[in-house]
């Protein structure tokens, strides 16, 4: 685990003030840059040491066999796994004959920042060769949010006591090294070796270029760099190239205080129809843009950016630091995951890392795309529009299914199914909902009137075909669906999971709204007024389990019967439990591996009441154990509504910090970014309890005694909205905007910009808390320590 030391409490920042060799595969992935297309992990500049390489184009994967012991009808035959495409930040660095390596000689100061603000990591670091030459290097790095083919490093050497030769070499290196996978993790990647095979290289004066072709996917793949060389009169230049390897090679004999700076910029471009002239092209159109701009031009575009983004999208928290700190990080990381991501996937560990071999889930969905509808909805309509270009892919499997509409993978890169577990892949149909759930939420927040018209109604169609044909009215004329999966992966192939069925419902209604409005696109796909009738009928008559002995709903049919899990006998070192019991056991007991019921309270908080909400949260935190980091969030969300406030804020706190400090010990693996977009989800819906309700914003907040205020900015219908809380007070300020339709705990109002309007904060009676399983408490959080920087 990261100890929180690590990194200095900073409002705007991630610090690292010493380097922990030991630590470089935690470091890497938080000090990770991406624009959501291209990623670059927090490696050091000269390569090496290193915990995982990691150079990702979104999109760009490998196939590999899936292997199965039996197989079965509808197996995916092929799996897709994220590689390491050609590594551009690579800047090694030879003093005198001695080449940098933090290993060697003395590292006498080592700091790296990641400025939230600017978008910036900079590392600063003083090292005194083996043979005694001190010299500081300062690089500082950026993957461009305006220019999203592009990233670039300046890198400066200068030499403190003595005169000193130097030798830079800025490189594009493929197929690197990887460590190999170790353990029986299944979230780790499989790590596929020489996996790009050249097919072009070229070095001339300052520009590099490589190309290579992936062989079972047949994906082509450019990358070129152009520099800028700064340096004294005796700086001379040369490059060269290989098949692996395009190198520009700066040597200058420095004085102290004669610093010699190489600026670099770096091109990427990947097609899977592109010719190689088409993608050489590509590639050097996109450095001649960057070009035009040069380092300081695109520092310049990245902090327009990132100005722009947060201040429709800052969080702030008074009472916490480390929370603060910790919202910030997270937003930063989903806005990287998702800002250019357009119409690819966004992994569940974004472009950090290679973990759950860089596939994207539902994660996305209800997770980050929650988040980014509120501060960067553009990201969100084209994470949507890449899912409607999937739809042929997700057909095709509903036919082979025997099912109709459309059925969307289970865990993907390029939009068909690649889990190879059937029970906790093509049964968790609930995938499906959460696609339809995460376009209704946007249309409602942005109005954008012709993505509904052009995408919403297909992917509503399509869904609420597939529920239609996989359910089915028993005697009675209740709608059941059974044998699926819901979001507990510890209770499989059920029937009747709750939130599939509050979901599935959602979307069934949805749907046949939709195409009320929208009667041409309707008839376009085949709609008619029996289908639209036929997906009411099923969405009013949907069981909904509930046992009346216990007055709780049930998570799925009979699952409040089965045998409780013995928590007892289970020792803190078995979790997560996957890794060591058989999920032939975990079925068949009340063990929780995430929220299930609890989100279903949370999205569908419609179909309950108080009461219901109250007792069916407090059953189901007895058995939850939180073996997914897209838990705690949740459980933040409902805990807040039910008024265990203390609960909550601990919850916050755990998805807050779950990579800072590493809590599931595998940020190595790349970030969980469904996490982090839980941070902002429990702040906000959580304690601000803001939810949407009939297509408006309705805010019920409240916060824990810890925190003394909270503020937060939301974009929505083209607004921006500012909500501050404090333990009496809510306000609400337009900060821009016509006037816009509100609900403060249920209460409608109108605000204007200009005219802030104050509300009471309502306090519900305080209820006991109720307990987790035992060991299985989030940590309780006290208030963080005081910051050490206010401001810029
Ligand atoms: C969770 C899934 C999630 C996946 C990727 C699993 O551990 O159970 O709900 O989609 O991780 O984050």
């Amino acid at each position: 685990m990261i100890s929180n030391s690590s990194y200095a409490v900073q409002p705007w920042s991630l610090r690292e003030s010493t380097l922990d060799v030991d630590r470089l595969p935690q470091s890497e992935s938080l000090f990770a840059l991406s624009n959501g297309h291209i990623g670059w992990r927090g490696n050091l500049d000269e390569g090496e040491p290193h915990g995982l390489p990691g150079t990702y184009l979104n999109g760009v994967h490998e196939l590999r066999p899936l292997p199965y012991a039996e197989g079965g009808y509808g197996y995916p035959e092929a799996g897709q796994t994220v590689i390491n495409v050609t590594n551009g930040k690579v800047m090694r660095l030879l003093v005198d004959d001695e080449p940098f390596d933090v290993r060697y000689g003395k590292l006498r100061s080592h700091e790296r920042v990641l400025d939230l603000r600017t978008g910036l990591l900079r590392r600063v670091c003083e090292w005194s060769s083996p043979a005694g030459c001190t010299v500081r290097v300062t690089s500082t790095r950026l993957v461009s949010f305006s220019q999203r083919a592009v990233a670039a490093v300046s890198y400066e050497v200068e030499p403190l006591d003595s005169d000193v030769r130097v030798v830079v070499q800025s490189e594009l290196v493929a197929n690197e090294q990887l460590p190999q996978k170790s353990g029986e993790d299944p979230r780790v990647a499989t790590a596929l070796e020489d996996v790009l095979q050249p097919e072009e290289d070229f070095a001339s004066d300052m520009r590099l270029r490589l190309v290579h072709c992936t062989e079972r996917s047949g994906l082509r793949v450019g990358a070129a760099a152009d520099h800028l060389v700064h340096g004294p009169e005796s700086t001379r230049t040369s490059s060269e190239s290989g098949e692996n390897v395009a190198r520009l090679t700066v040597t200058a004999e420095l004085r102290p205080g004669e610093p010699l700076r190489v600026e670099k910029l770096v091109a990427y471009g990947w097609s899977g129809v592109r010719s190689l002239p088409a993608v050489r092209d590509q590639v050097d159109a996109a450095l001649a843009g960057a070009g035009s701009k040069g380092w300081q031009g695109l520092v310049d575009e990245q902090q327009a950016y990132l100005d722009s983004f947060w201040a429709r999208a800052d969080v702030e928290v008074d009472g916490d630091a480390e929370i603060q700190q910790a919202v910030r990080f997270a937003l930063f990381h989903v806005l990287q995951a998702g800002a250019r991501a357009e119409k690819r996937a966004i992994p569940s560990k974004g472009l950090t890392g290679s973990g759950y071999d860089g596939h994207s889930f539902w994660d996305s969905e209800q997770f980050v795309l929650p988040v980014l509808t509120y501060t960067s909805p553009d990201s969100v309509a084209e994470a949507l529009r890449w899912r409607q270009e999937t739809l042929p892919a997700a057909r095709d499997r509903a036919r082979q299914l025997g099912l109709r509409g459309a059925a969307f993978p289970w865990r993907t890169i390029d939009g068909s199914e690649c889990s190879a577990y059937w029970p906790a892949g093509t049964a968790a149909f609930h995938v499906n909902a959460d696609i339809a759930d995460a376009v209704t939420r946007y249309v409602a927040a942005t109005g954008d009137v012709e993505f509904e018209r052009e995408t919403a109604v297909e992917i509503l169609v399509e869904t609420a075909r597939l529920w239609h044909s996989l359910g089915h009215h028993d005697h009675h004329g209740t709608f059941h669906f059974d044998g699926v999966t819901g979001p507990d992966e510890y209770s499989a192939v059920a029937d009747d999971n709750l939130y599939t069925n509050l979901m599935a419902q959602q979307n069934l209604r949805e749907a046949a709204d939709v195409v009320e409005r929208y009667t041409e696109q309707a008839a376009a796909l085949g709609v008619d007024d029996e289908e639209a009738a036929a997906w009411r009928d099923a969405a009013e008559a949907v069981a909904l389990p509930f046992n009346e002995t216990l007055g709780v709903h049930e998570q799925s049919a009979g699952f409040t019967g089965h045998q409780m899990w013995d928590f007892a006998s289970t020792g803190p070192d078995q979790y997560p439990l996957m890794l060591h019991f058989p999920y032939f056991d975990l079925y068949r007991k009340q063990v929780i591996k995430q929220a299930d019921l609890a989100l279903a309270l949370y999205k569908r908080g419609d179909a309950f009441d108080a009461e219901q909400k109250a007792r069916n949260f407090d059953y189901y935190e007895q058995m939850t154990v939180r073996d997914s980091s897209l838990s705690a969030c949740c459980q933040a969300v409902m805990a807040a509504e039910v008024g265990h406030l203390r609960l909550a804020y601990d919850y916050v706190g755990e998805a807050a910090l779950m990579d800072l400090a590493d809590l599931e010990s595998n940020t190595r693996d790349g970030l969980h970014i469904a996490s982090l977009a839980g941070a902002w989800i429990a702040l906000v819906a959580g304690f601000g309890g803001m939810r949407l309700r009939h297509g408006m914003l309705d805010f019920s907040p409240l916060l824990p005694e810890q925190l003394s205020r909270l503020a937060f900015t939301v974009q929505v219908r083209g607004r921006r909205l500012r909500v501050e809380i404090r333990s009496r007070t809510a306000v609400y300020t337009l900060l821009e905007g016509e006037p816009l339709e509100l609900c403060h705990c249920g209460g409608e109002f109108t605000l204007s910009a200009g005219e802030p309007q104050t509300h009471q904060v309502r306090r519900p009676p305080p209820r006991p808390e109720p307990s987790a399983p035992p060991g299985r408490h989030p940590a309780r959080r006290r208030g963080g320590p005081v910051p050490v920087e206010q401001g810029r």
